[in-house]
């Protein structure tokens, strides 16, 4: 793992706090080699821990939302300069939803919350992507990550618009991997990864059951945030360099399984407890 990313150039889009996916893949990027960007909103910078883990590590900040074109543009020309060339890798771990956040179910969508949804958690991908392209930023057989959800293609009850940002994440990473690919050889893959507990995810009605129901239904059990960090320097490293415009499942067989034993015993357990309430 150690020399992996060895000579790398990275930046890592959407670490909050150390509980966030993106810190995870951000540690595990330094430790296999590579040299890293981070940035996030100047929200993010005000309520999460991000600054003070950025500087424990030596990870330089650059802000940026990423609807907003000028500051994608200003974060990808610095993000060059600090790196000291072009960019070998990104990792996109973004999304927000204020219906979620504020309540709003599905059937009661507030259209401008929705497009927000849209934009923050999806379009934000194309607009880094043609910043990067406009700039030329990436370098030759670099690798491009999203993160994504199975809720892209299967219902599941109050994931809510976040699952059609998700569906149209996966399409944006697709049709940017057959651009780039033919282009420079840059890949662009997005990850569906099981649930794991962070600020994003806690937004979530039973979370916490769904962990469990998750963990015992996969027949690998769920991926952590650490097992996502390690899939995460195999797609930046290159020994993937023929994988694109794939969603690769990170989710110990849970998407391919129907039904298991375990999981269906967890359930069991869950109703008795209830009954017993
Ligand atoms: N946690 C899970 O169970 C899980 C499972 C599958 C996929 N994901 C996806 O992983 C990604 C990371 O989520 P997380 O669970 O680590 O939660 P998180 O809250 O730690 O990360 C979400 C990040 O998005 C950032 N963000 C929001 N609006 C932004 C904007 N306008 N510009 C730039 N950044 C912005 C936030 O500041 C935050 O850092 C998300 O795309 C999420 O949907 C999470």
């Amino acid at each position: 793992m150690e020399s992996y990313l060895k000579d790398k150039r990275g930046i890592i889009l959407g670490a909050l706090d150390e509980h966030s996916l993106a810190w995870h893949v951000a540690l595990r990027c330094q430790a296999a080699g590579a040299t890293v960007v981070l940035s996030n909103t100047e929200m993010a910078l005000r309520l999460g821990t991000i600054s003070s883990l950025a500087k424990t590590n030596g990870m330089p900040l650059i802000t940026a939302d990423l609807t907003n074109i000028d500051d994608i543009r200003h974060l990808i020309s610095e993000a060059q300069v600090l790196l000291g060339g072009k960019i070998d890798f990104i990792l996109h771990s973004v999304a927000q939803s204020q219906n979620l956040r504020r309540h709003k179910s599905y059937a009661d969508a507030n259209y401008t919350y929705y497009m927000q949804t849209l934009d923050i958690s999806a379009i934000s991908l194309h607009k880094l992507l043609q910043t990067c392209y406009d700039q030329d930023a990436l370098a030759p057989f670099g690798s491009v990550v999203a993160l994504t959800y199975l809720a892209s293609e299967r219902f599941q009850e109050g994931y809510n618009d976040m699952a059609d940002a998700k569906a149209l994440l996966e399409s944006i990473a697709r049709n940017w991997g057959g651009i780039y690919g033919q282009h420079n050889g840059v890949r662009v893959n997005t990850i569906s990864q099981s649930p794991v507990a962070t600020h994003a995810e806690e937004q979530f009605e039973f979370v916490h059951h769904f962990h469990e129901y998750a963990e015992q239904m996969a027949p690998l059990g769920r991926a952590t945030a650490d097992d996502l960090a390690d899939v995460c320097v195999a797609l930046f490293s290159d020994l993937t360099r023929k994988i694109t415009m794939q969603t690769i499942m990170h989710d110990g067989g849970f998407s391919k399984t129907l039904l298991s034993n375990k999981g269906i015993e967890h359930l069991f357990r869950l109703n008795a407890q209830k009954a017993n309430e």
